[in-house]
């Protein structure tokens, strides 16, 4: 027996496969079985009610899609009312994605979900480039994102996860300052900010304009991230960017992560994640693993032998 399970900071998942925020919906549970998932994680919602951003607002691109949802939300009672009680029924714990415009809003989401039953925790969305005035996200720098952790630490004492932005030039210093502030577990990340033109129209791809890009092509990038949050914060890191099978989850894991979230790949294939956690089980078998958590870190990044040819 192989076992799959993993701990972050305290919080037990069954195994290490879990969908990315915005990628998964209620309606999945007609096509896979959700109990054998790790966690669920729901797409980010804010406390009062999103309209989102213009259509359109997804693009499909070569490896990758384009996406500037906007977060339209339906609000905190909704999510309360509705999304908690679907989610509960079922075994994996469920972790409310969040978002605000300020840390003292981010702070008053937490603290309401703080007393909501069934909530295992919360990912705290600081990433997201689509609502930002000038494109801007909390975790662009450490400054902000110390500041809104600190906000959130203090309103909650339930497993509080980051969801990092690649889109920083500095993502050691963020992690490093989520780390300080006090939050569990970073994710890394979420999409890339891009831009797609139809050249006949002369018009963007997406109404916003810009938009966030996933699937294979970010891959490198947030593996390589990945690896830099690892060797830099004591924390638990979630890898997530571009997984579309067990390959690249097994290489997020041997960067450093403790576990992975499957977002564009399970539009491509909604059995995507299940399908993963079954060929986990046989690759650890036939690699002699007999716990999961042994490819975490596990690359071995031994400098290779200097170039000698010119010498
Ligand atoms: C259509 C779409 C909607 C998304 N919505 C959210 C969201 O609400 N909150 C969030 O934190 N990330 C959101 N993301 C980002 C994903 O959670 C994930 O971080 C990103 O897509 C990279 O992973 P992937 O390459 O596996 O898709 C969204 C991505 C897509 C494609």
């Amino acid at each position: 027996m192989i076992d799959l399970s993993v701990n972050i900071k305290g919080l037990k998942l069954q195994n290490p496969i879990m969908p990315a925020s915005g990628t998964f919906a209620d309606g999945l549970a007609e096509v896979i079985d959700f109990n054998r998932l790790g966690a669920f994680v729901t797409k980010t919602f804010t406390k009062e009610k999103r309209a989102g951003n213009p259509i359109p607002r997804i693009c499909e691109l070569d490896s990758a899609m384009l996406n500037a949802i906007g977060i339209p939300s339906k609000g905190l009672e909704d999510y309360i009312e509705n999304t908690v009680p679907f989610y509960t029924q079922y075994q994996p714990p469920l972790i409310a994605s969040i978002s605000a415009n300020t840390a003292a809003e981010f702070a008053i989401l937490a603290e309401s979900l703080h007393r909501v039953p069934g909530i295992a925790g919360i990912e705290a969305n600081i990433s997201c480039p689509n609502i930002e005035a000038n494109g801007k996200a909390f975790a662009i720098a450490p400054e902000t994102t110390a500041q809104v952790i600190k906000a959130l630490r203090n309103a909650t004492t339930l497993p509080l996860w980051a969801k990092l932005t690649p889109n920083t030039s500095d993502i050691i210093s963020v992690a490093q300052a989520a780390e300080a502030e006090g939050c569990d577990a970073l994710v890394v990340g979420n999409t890339l900010l891009g831009m797609s033109i139809d050249i006949q129209t002369r018009r963007p791809n997406l109404g916003n304009i810009l938009g966030g890009l996933s699937g294979p092509s970010i891959k490198p990038v947030l593996l390589r991230m990945t690896y830099q949050c690892f060797k830099n914060v004591n924390i638990p890191i979630i890898g997530c960017g571009g997984i579309s099978n067990t390959h690249d989850t097994i290489e997020y894991m041997m960067a450093g992560a403790t576990a992975v979230q499957v977002g564009t790949a399970t539009f491509v294939n909604p059995s995507t994640m299940i399908t993963i956690i079954d060929e986990l089980e046989i690759w650890c078998a036939n690699h002699g693993i007999k716990h999961i958590s042994e490819l975490t870190g596990s690359v071995n990044d031994t400098p290779f032998e200097a170039y000698t040819a010119l010498s």
